[in-house]
């Protein structure tokens, strides 16, 4: 009798279909955390006020810009896998760990210690999932993926740290 489709029916690469699941399942919250990090630097970057927008502005820019990169090679990623990349706001807020900014930010430390507290749970995240993918899932081509993400959102962190105002003497 055949018993319902996995997604590792059509794959024969060493994973097997619990150790594929639970991949796709924390690349698709690293993802919809991505997201919502994402829109929430946009949302900085068009509405921060005050003597230090020009700076911020480009800065958030710039962090932006770098998930933009990130969000498409996790997506294919969960592909490569065999699994389905969500595409749709819902899909991304009900697999987030993390809250979305209400109502537009203005004022500059508020979006700097903002950025900094989600930047420091994908980190935490980001080396939990690193950890069980090379370990329990035996996964260590996505594990080195998730560490390079976890590199670069230690230096993101560090470089946001440093527009803090009280940094600034
Ligand atoms: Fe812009």
């Amino acid at each position: 009798m055949k018993t319902t489709p996995t997604i590792a029916d059509e794959i024969s690469d060493g994973l097997n279909n619990d150790q594929r699941t639970r991949v796709v399942e924390i690349l698709t919250s690293v993802l919809s955390n991505q997201h919502v990090l994402y829109i929430k630097l946009r949302n900085f970057h068009w509405n921060l006020k005050g003597p230090r927008f020009h700076s911020l502005h480009e800065f958030f820019e710039q962090l932006y810009g770098g998930l933009e990169k990130a969000i498409d090679e996790t997506a294919e990623r969960i592909r490569m896998l065999g699994g389905v990349a969500p595409g749709s706001m819902e899909e991304f807020l009900e697999h987030a760990s993390l809250k979305e900014a209400a109502g537009a930010i203005t004022n500059g430390d508020d979006a700097i210690s903002t950025l900094v507290t989600d930047q420091e749970a994908v980190i935490r995240d980001l080396r939990e999932f690193a950890k069980e993918t090379e370990e329990e899932c035996e996964d260590q081509a996505t594990g080195d993926f998730l560490v390079e993400l976890l590199q670069q959102h230690v230096s993101d962190a560090w470089m946001l740290r440093s527009f803090r105002s009280e940094d600034e003497s």
